[in-house]
């Protein structure tokens, strides 16, 4: 059952700690820092790398592509439906990675198949312990969120992103201790924005905009495009996600005082140039709500702030996303909406 909370997103949300803890038990040192996946032992340091995911598994691929090319392996995140394994360098040397929480995913299963077609090997990273994904890759890491019974994806968003996170560092030969630390801290970290979090007052501020924007840089893109997925979803409100760099070049003429915009601000790298986003849409009388592990950086400029606790800069998109989810769903629960099985939209997408 729901556990005592009105909707399953809401209980998926707040079981995030746990299914972290889950997801990093016995695959985290504590003795080296070092990080092994017992089911992908035999996994090599492939050459290049390709992900394909739909919805919200493709924003965690993006995540995940990003992670591996800091790395130094060349990586690359496709829609599953948008794939074309013939006509990209695809063979035995490419590992190609179905993201796909419930692993019967058409688009997911059919670019699996087109990849193995291709010669590449691949790796399902799925929730579903004898899933369709499962069964046609040569290998399967399992994310260890739990059921996920909301549409909605949440928890299962949480521990891709930690999954491949591990992924990343295994393949990648890569182990940093303050890496390890902060992903221990991270459950803890997570329960402190769930317990203090603000968005639903600050949500309740604009329940009757007309649309709500994401911006966000670097890590901080891919949970800006995850923030308006989930945010339509279950609100049915028109919601955009967009790299902030790109408001520029078309989204900024929508922009006005009825679309209130979240900015992800963190990260050294996205600080300078996002400052200089918020600047731009507050020029056209925009509201601003910074999601940010540096209150002090943008306190004076925004109209809101959604903390997020400091961590490793490449855990800020785990941090961030749970405000965001929070957002989405108290919005969606001031407007009365169907929140755990929206409208038109089914859990698991078994047609092309
Ligand atoms: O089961 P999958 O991870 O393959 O599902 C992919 C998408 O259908 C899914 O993430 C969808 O976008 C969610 N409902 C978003 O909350």
């Amino acid at each position: 059952g729901k556990s005592g909370y009105d909707h399953y997103m809401c209980k998926e949300i707040n079981e995030q700690p746990r299914a972290i803890r889950n997801c990093l038990r016995g695959r985290i040192s504590e003795i080296d820092a070092s990080v092994s996946i017992d089911e992908i032992g035999d996994l090599a340091r492939p050459e290049r790398i390709q992900f394909v995911g739909c919805g919200t598994s493709y924003h965690a691929s993006r995540y995940a592509a990003r992670l591996f090319r800091r790395r130094g392996i060349p990586a690359t995140a496709f829609y599953a439906s948008e794939y074309d394994a013939g006509a990209v360098p695809v063979n035995e040397e490419t590992l190609v990675v179905g993201v796909t929480q419930s692993g019967e995913t058409a688009d997911t299963l059919s670019a699996i198949r087109d990849a193995n077609r291709c010669g590449a090997e691949t790796l399902a990273v799925t929730n579903v312990v004898g899933s369709s994904a499962s069964r046609e890759t040569d290998h399967v890491m399992y994310i260890r969120a739990g059921p996920e019974i909301s549409v909605a994806a949440t928890k299962t968003f949480a521990s891709q992103q930690v999954a491949l996170l591990l992924l990343a560092s295994t393949l990648a030969g890569d182990y940093s201790r303050s890496l390890v630390e902060a992903l221990r801290a991270l459950p803890d970290q997570i329960q402190s924005i769930l317990d203090g979090s603000r968005a639903s007052e600050i949500t309740d501020v604009y329940a009757r905009s007309d649309a709500y924007f994401f911006i966000g840089r670097g890590y901080g893109a891919s949970v800006a495009l995850e923030g308006a997925l989930k945010l339509k979803e279950v609100t049915y409100k028109h919601a955009e996600g967009f790299p902030g760099g790109e408001l520029k070049h078309g989204p900024l003429a929508l922009v006005g005082d009825r679309t209130p915009v979240f900015a992800i601000v963190t990260g050294e790298s996205a600080t300078g140039k996002m400052l200089s986003n918020i600047k731009e849409v507050e020029a056209r009388d925009a509201p601003v709500i910074a999601v940010t592990d540096s209150p002090s950086a943008v306190e004076s400029i925004v109209d809101h702030v959604l903390r997020i606790p400091e961590t490793h800069e490449q855990l800020t998109p785990i941090l961030a996303n749970v405000q965001l989810q929070l957002v989405a769903y108290w919005l969606a629960h001031r407007l009365g909406r169907s929140i755990d099985k929206p409208r038109n939209l089914a859990k698991s997408v078994t047609v092309e």
